[in-house]
């Protein structure tokens, strides 16, 4: 193997199958880089670790808080945010309401039908048109059941975390109330927690 004259002090030792290697020096800017990630390294470790910086789970708190006052969101809590207000709930008669809780029932927007089935038989979630029930069947219990959602169990607040407002959620009552006793098809097996309970 050729070796120039100046590479000869660099030439390091080994050879294998007839590539050797020179020792050259590392590029300056490599070597800077290279200094500057330890005292970056440092400087994060003395201002997270020793001098109290925020941890992740603070910065995200702030953002979230942040983007609650941007949009003028309840801010973020532990999921229990969700109440029954003092409003008044009850089953309404009125065939108007009635239908606009079918349609929220039925809407993309609180995908109810997705578990509930779409004439009420239930599917992932309980039948909600037999006289058993595991959260209670007055209307404010079955408001609450809507507006606060079952989360550990698979419902979300308002079905899909779209809020309703209270007017909203007491035509979907309403709705509910109107299927009672209706025995869709395919009803599913109430579950060993559900108790009778009547509308009326
Ligand atoms: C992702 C599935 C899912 C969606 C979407 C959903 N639910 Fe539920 N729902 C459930 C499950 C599961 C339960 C049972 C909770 C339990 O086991 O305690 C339930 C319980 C209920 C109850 C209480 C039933 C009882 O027997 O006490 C009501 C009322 C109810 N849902 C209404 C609704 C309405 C109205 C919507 C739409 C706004 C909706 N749900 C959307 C899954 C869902």
């Amino acid at each position: 193997m050729k070796v120039f004259d100046d590479e000869k002090d660099l030439l390091m030792d080994h050879e294998y199958d007839g590539i050797r290697e020179l020792d050259n020096h590392m590029p300056v800017w490599w070597l800077w880089l290279f200094y500057f990630t330890i005292v970056w390294g440092i400087g994060y470790m003395v201002y997270y670790y020793m001098l109290g910086g925020p941890t992740q789970e603070e910065l995200y708190e702030q953002e979230m808080a942040a983007a609650a006052e941007q949009y003028g969101l309840e801010p973020e809590g532990d999921g229990s945010e969700a109440e029954v207000s003092d409003f008044t709930w009850a089953f309404l008669e009125d065939q108007s309401r009635i239908e606009e809780g079918r349609e929220i029932y039925m809407s993309n927007g609180n995908l109810c039908y997705t578990c509930h089935g779409a004439n009420g038989e239930g599917i992932v979630g309980p039948n909600i048109t037999d006289d058993l029930w595991i959260h209670g069947c007055s209307a404010e219990e079955i408001a609450s059941s809507i507006i606060e959602g079952y989360p550990d169990r698979g419902m979300i607040a308002y079905g899909s975390g779209a809020r309703l407002s209270d007017e909203q959620v007491q035509s979907l009552v309403s709705y509910i109330a109107s299927i009672q006793g209706t025995e869709p098809a395919n009803a599913k097996a109430p579950i060993d927690r559900a108790v009778p309970c009547s509308l009326e």
